[in-house]
């Protein structure tokens, strides 16, 4: 289906079971109405994604949240401060929400997506939308309607194009269902919450079931990627060896010409952040077999960009 800026006719297409791409901060969501489990089962489908691994629900306010989850004191203070935004709550669910959204699970993901297109359908539709990152299970996040279009485009009603995301990674996910934890890395640094909730406990790996989605491969460009603990490593290598099918990812200056993608040249962390899915998809599509980045120090934004390299390189 072809990429629309019609915010009526994705709202029609929601209300009627239909599967709709929606611009976020943070990626592409694959949009469908969270309580039509019809709807919900078709995402699944169309994503390949597991069924134990669950959604998140994107609503327009926190008015709305009440309406699928049991929101504590803490998830109201953060959704004051933080929302809309890249922050995703897990809390305990309402029975409302289907369980297939939550694959059986007793808590809901939950988050206010800063962008005004997706607010304006939510609010427009009445409805909670259910949205994973609008890509085939275990690749990379579209953060443009013309990557929904690559990899998904034959398969959906609707790509609501709202431009490229700000973000570039997807949400932080933390549970406040008991212990506060942070379950993915994302778009919200650890130094924002910290302050609010004190030191937090960080449980991304892939063994954690109460993160199901948070498998080890994942994030994969359709390249093998090698991931550097740091940027001169990573360049010693490059001139050592025969470096005609590689592409890299890098922070800065150091390396230069068409194999090169600069993550931000003056060393910005948002805008590495927001560039990094791209320069895993361009120099794919370039045709190098191997992709080189290097680690960022392990901070801010560092860590989640950080997170999804590691992923994407396993
Ligand atoms: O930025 C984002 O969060 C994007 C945009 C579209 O909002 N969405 C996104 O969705 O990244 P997805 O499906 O690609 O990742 C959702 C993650 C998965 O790792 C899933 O396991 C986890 O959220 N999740 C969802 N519900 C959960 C729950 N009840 N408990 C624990 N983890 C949950
Ligand atoms: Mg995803």
């Amino acid at each position: 289906m072809a990429i629309t800026t019609d915010i009526d006719g994705a709202v029609q297409l929601l209300q009627n079971s239909g599967l709709v791409a929606l611009p976020t901060e943070t990626v592409y969501g694959l949009g469908a109405n969270a309580m039509d489990a019809i709807a919900i089962a078709k995402v699944f489908k169309t994503k390949n994604r597991p069924s134990f691994d669950p959604l998140i629900v994107h609503v327009a306010s926190i008015d709305q949240a009440h309406k699928v989850a049991e929101l504590n004191e803490a998830a109201l203070e953060l959704f004051e401060r933080f929302s809309p935004g890249p922050l995703t709550l897990v809390l305990p669910k309402k029975d409302s929400v289907p369980d297939i959204v939550t694959s059986g699970h007793s808590t809901v993901a939950i988050r206010i997506p800063d962008h005004p297109m997706t607010l304006k359908v939510i609010r427009k539709s009445h409805l909670c939308i259910a949205a994973p990152s609008a890509n085939p299970f275990g690749y990379t996040s579209p953060t443009t309607a013309a990557h929904v279009q690559e990899q998904l485009g034959g398969k959906i009603d609707a790509i609501l194009d709202g431009g490229p995301c700000g973000v570039g990674l997807e949400s932080t996910i933390l549970d406040l269902s008991g212990v506060p934890r942070v379950l993915r890395l994302g778009g919200l640094a650890l130094e924002e919450l910290e302050p609010v909730l004190g030191i937090l406990e960080v449980q991304t790996s892939s063994s954690n079931p109460n993160a199901p989605g948070m498998l080890s491969a994942h994030y994969n460009p359709g390249a093998r990627v090698r991931l550097f603990s740091n940027k001169k490593e990573l360049i010693d290598s490059y001139y050592a060896v025969d470096n005609s099918k590689t592409g890299v990812l890098i922070m800065g200056q150091g390396l230069e010409g068409l194999a090169i993608f600069n993550l931000s040249e003056s060393e910005n962390i948002i805008e590495a952040a927001s560039r990094l899915f791209t320069g895993l998809r361009i120099l794919s599509a370039k045709g190098y077999t191997e992709i080189w980045a290097h680690k960022l120090p392990d901070k801010g934004l560092g860590r989640a960009i950080n997170d999804r390299l590691i992923r994407a390189a396993n």
